[in-house]
């Protein structure tokens, strides 16, 4: 085994995660603050006993073991790289959000079947509280003591949020230009709030030089020093939506992608369920969902290419604004091996999405919410995916952060004296 870095120590607690692997190569390293093979530049995954080609009766974990554990993603840390206690540490305990059965919008869809799996329901309202929550264990492993990240928005909150709680320092990085909402929530919680002029993977760029930089010593990174552990959050929703469909596996999932960490990580934990037994094995299509003015990950899918070209992102998504994604290969990768697809949809698409969702579910969705579930309705007028198979969609951030893109259309019926005769004549008026 290849020794990660001087910077680990004996006294290193991962629970059942036992190594990082290359996802290209299979090389084996200790767990470390590392995300790249040094023998192929592929990036590394988090091992445990039971990673092929392990002991799948390693992990000896039980359905029962799982139902009997808290209600957050803690109930499932005997598939997480995290201590056995960490339901005791200090944080923000993520997760268990509701999967919504959306009759009304599978109504409108055509669809027989249909689940939103709700994450506007995490501590800071995205799925990023998840991924956040296990970065911060290794940081406290590696003695990090602040915590940082490039992100496109929803990220900086979960971070500066997980960081107030567990009393670590906070340094974000994000472009200047994000939503107003999404600022404020990243610098309310403390720490310190960096706008930087330029794109997402400009501010990226920037993150991966201050890693080499005395300045960023001690610092956790969570999506590049930490990116291993930080991807391995996104397993839970998997494992959540499994086990609130009565375990089982849904037959399609729609999921948004920016970077492609999240979609990969999903797979990663279907795989995981079949292998320990905790599910039965069944096929699943995954489909990705990008917004038109960034959409590099779906334009390789439609061109058939095996890479993804980057791009300049203009949308109104800018929590998917990731022009050069990390994983869009593997997203490629697993959309065509499990018969999905990756589509997009333009800006005015995304904001009747919103506001379908909305007014048939009662669920306000961020903007990436919108691109999903504009990708869910294309899929299905397109035939691509099948009426009658149970899907999932995921809901990844809350309505709230993201207001700009409804608050033109979603105004006032009327505004009216309080007086009967007025408010009459303004229902006649919108009768
Ligand atoms: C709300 C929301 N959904 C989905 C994603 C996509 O995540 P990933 O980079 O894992 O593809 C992001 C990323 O920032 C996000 O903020
Ligand atoms: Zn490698």
């Amino acid at each position: 085994m290849v020794l990660a870095t001087a910077e680990t120590t004996t006294s290193l607690d991962f629970g059942p995660a036992v190594a990082l692997s290359c996802r290209e190569c299979g090389a084996r390293y200790d767990l470390g603050p590392i995300f790249a093979c040094s023998d192929c530049f592929g990036p590394l995954e988090v091992a445990y006993a039971w990673t092929p080609p392990g002991d799948a009766g390693a992990a000896k974990v039980t359905r029962e073991q799982i139902e009997s554990g808290p209600a957050n993603i803690w109930r499932y840390r005997a598939l997480l790289p995290v201590p056995a206690d960490v339901a005791s540490h200090r944080n923000l305990a993520p997760g268990w959000t509701k999967l919504v059965k959306a009759e009304n919008l599978g109504r409108e869809l055509g669809l027989r079947s249909l689940h939103i799996k709700d994450d506007s329901g995490n501590p800071t309202h995205s799925f990023k509280d998840r991924v956040v929550a296990i970065a911060l264990e290794a940081a406290r492993n590696f003695g990090f003591h602040t915590l940082s990240c490039s992100s496109t928005g929803n990220l900086a909150g979960a971070v500066t949020a997980a960081a107030a709680r567990a009393g670590l320092d906070a340094c974000v990085f994000i472009p200047s230009d994000l939503e107003e909402a999404k600022i404020v929530m990243a610098s309310v919680y403390g720490g310190r709030l960096v706008g930087i002029d330029g794109t997402y993977d400009d501010v990226n760029r920037f993150c991966s030089e201050l890693i080499g930089d005395p300045l960023g010593d001690k610092w956790g990174f969570v999506n590049v020093n930490l990116r291993p552990y930080y991807a391995e959050g996104s397993k839970t929703l998997a494992f959540e939506i499994v086990e609130q469909l009565g375990w089982r596996l849904p037959d399609q999932i729609v999921i948004p992608v920016a970077s492609g960490s999240q979609l990969t990580k999903i797979d990663k934990a279907f795989k995981e369920l079949i292998a320990l037994g905790l599910v039965e094995e069944r096929p699943y299509k995954i489909f990705a969902a990008q917004a038109l003015g960034c959409s590099p990950v779906s334009a390789a899918f439609k061109a058939g290419h095996d890479f993804v070209r980057p791009v300049k992102p203009d949308t109104i998504a800018k929590s998917l604004a990731i022009g050069n994604p990390a994983d869009g290969p593997y997203v490629l990768d697993i959309a065509r091996r499990t018969g999905g697809a990756v589509e997009d949809v333009t800006d005015a698409e995304v904001v009747d999405s919103i506001r379908l969702l909305a007014r048939t579910e009662g669920i306000f969705a961020e903007t990436a919410g919108g691109v999903t579930v504009g990708v869910l309705r294309k899929l299905v007028a397109n035939g691509v995916l099948d009426p009658d198979a149970e899907t999932v969609v995921l809901n990844t951030g809350d309505g709230l952060k993201t207001l700009d893109a409804v608050s033109a259309l979603a105004r006032p019926t009327a505004v009216i004296r309080p007086s009967l005769d007025a408010f009459r004549t303004a229902i006649a008026d919108h009768s």
